[in-house]
């Protein structure tokens, strides 16, 4: 550890607890958009437990107040500031039974607004961009007294640095785990925000990684999602000193014990190249499920929006991923109204979505962002995004409708998670990522079990376990069969 990252956190231990107060310190993170900022919280949250601070989920008993945010839309960027108006309340009313309460904003909103955040919600204690959380111990401290704003980009990598959580905290996060294995982007969709707030594509080196994965495993977790805004620009160091892309990257991690389903998200049809293409001919444990952002199905509005490739490539590229796995589906992100979008351009989209017959999608009407080159172009108005985006909705979800249907009487590997909500019910996800309701006993959390699909309402699978539930309950090791995206791409 650097010497002046140590003395943050020494710093941070002595000041954040002056007077040694009885008891834990509590702390409240609240995360808007992507897995990335899950990701994140929990990594805060980890940090800030070695400071003595305890988790709760209850804003008006904390001490320390967190909310990581999000810059990829307006509407997101704006509800910070209503939940920060809701936060300056409870730091009012705690001001009076003498008790102080620490603000922080972190996110990308903190990255994308600095100051200003300060000036326009005076609660606010701390701003603190994405690549400054490690640093969290020290900067609390110094926000006691004034303060604070951290956004820049620090020349230390930040995951040196963040604690791990405890084998029951990682436990009791569930048995399916995100882990960040890039960041940033060097995209520049000309709609985009990310390059801007998380910064140039980095991403982690291989036996960091596997490293993270492997200490999951150890505290049960059997699903891990490996994330990152362009997740197949991966070209992390591998144990070779040379950089290794995420096809090689996911063979490597399938070798995990214990770990038994793989994914990735969010990635650019681009950086889909040959070696992840085969990592989802080859490895059965990385599931038949990729989002896939096309953002439009017009070639126009795709060179406008700087995606770098077209239609055409994107529709090839899919029969090319379904040669090489027949039962993979496919989710993807759209925008409409982008600017200049005619109704032509639009019925392009909606043709593509027709054709490709997606399992899900979502899609979003265009939000100018300051900074972004799309938000000086001509603008498309507000009630034709709208009438659009209905149309665009309408349309994915007849297709997932269908998508659902579809699975009515096929048997699933379903990765058990949590009870149910009724007793005798677990709940668990679908390769495609369904929730599956069924009856089950609480040893199967954390297996994958085959479940006959039996019924489907709007929002869930139900089914039934194919094994006899008398024979999985004499048996404590019931064997296990073999076997949601973050802002970007
Ligand atoms: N307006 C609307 N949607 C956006 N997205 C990114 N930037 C914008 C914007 N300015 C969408 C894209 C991306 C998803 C995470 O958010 O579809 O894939
Ligand atoms: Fe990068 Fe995705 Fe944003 Fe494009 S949309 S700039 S690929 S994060």
């Amino acid at each position: 550890m650097s010497e002046a990252l140590e003395s943050y956190s020494e710093i941070g231990r002595v000041a954040i607890d002056p007077k040694g107060m009885s008891g834990p310190r509590k702390l409240y993170v609240k995360s808007f958009g992507c897995q990335m900022n899950v990701y994140d919280s929990h990594r805060m949250a980890d940090t800030l437990a070695p400071e003595g601070f305890v988790e709760t989920g209850a804003p008006e008993e904390a001490d320390l107040v967190i909310l990581n945010t999000c810059h990829i839309r307006e509407k997101a960027a704006e509800k910070v500031y209503s939940e920060l108006g809701r936060i300056r309340k409870l730091k009012e009313e705690a001001a009076r039974e003498g008790r102080k309460v620490l603000v922080a904003v972190a996110g990308c909103v903190a990255q994308a607004e600095g100051q200003e955040i300060l000036r326009r919600a005076p609660a606010v204690d701390l701003v603190v961009g994405p690549q400054n959380y490690h640093r969290l111990p020290g900067l609390l401290a110094r926000a006691t007294r004034e303060p604070v704003v951290d956004t820049e980009f620090p020349v230390e990598d930040k995951f040196d640095f963040l604690k791990s959580p405890s084998r029951e905290k990682t436990r009791a996060r569930g048995v399916s785990a995100f882990v960040t294995v890039q960041e940033g982007c060097d995209k520049f969709c000309t709609f985009c925000v990310v390059p801007y707030t998380r910064g140039a594509e980095v991403s982690r080196p291989v036996t960091k990684i596997v490293a993270e994965v492997q200490r999951l495993a150890d505290a049960g977790v059997r699903e891990v999602t490996l994330i990152g805004q362009n997740v197949n620009a991966y070209h992390g160091e591998g144990p070779d000193g040379r950089p290794w892309t995420l096809g090689r990257l996911l063979h490597h991690v399938a070798e995990v014990e214990g770990i038994a389903r793989l994914r990735y998200t969010t990635s650019h049809p681009r950086d889909m190249d040959e070696s992840l293409i085969a990592a989802h001919r080859d490895l059965a444990c990385l599931m038949p499920y990729l989002h896939l952002p096309l953002q439009s199905g017009s070639d126009r509005i795709l060179a406008a929006m700087n995606r770098r490739h077209t239609r055409a490539d994107y529709l090839r590229l899919i029969e090319r991923m379904r040669a090489a796995r027949a039962d993979l589906a496919l989710s993807s992100d759209f925008i409409v109204g982008f600017p200049c979008e005619t109704e032509d351009d639009f019925r392009d989209t909606l043709d593509v979505v027709e054709e490709v017959g997606y399992a899900g999608a979502f899609s979003f009407k265009y939000s100018p962002r300051p900074g972004t080159p799309a938000a000086n172009m001509e603008q498309v108005p507000e009630e034709v995004k709208g009438e659009r985006l209905q149309r665009l909705q309408a349309a994915i979800d007849r297709h997932q409708v269908a998508f659902n249907a579809a699975c009515q009487g096929k048997i699933f590997d379903v990765l058990f998670e949590k009870p149910g909500k009724y007793q005798g019910q677990l709940v668990g996800r679908s390769p495609y990522l369904q929730p599956v309701q069924a009856m089950a006993p609480p040893a199967l959390i954390g297996e994958v079990v085959p479940v006959k699909v039996t019924e489907i309402s709007a929002n869930s699978l139900f089914g039934t376990l194919v094994a006899q539930t008398s024979s999985i309950h004499a048996s404590a090791n019931y064997d296990a069969m073999p076997a949601s995206a973050v802002a970007g791409a």
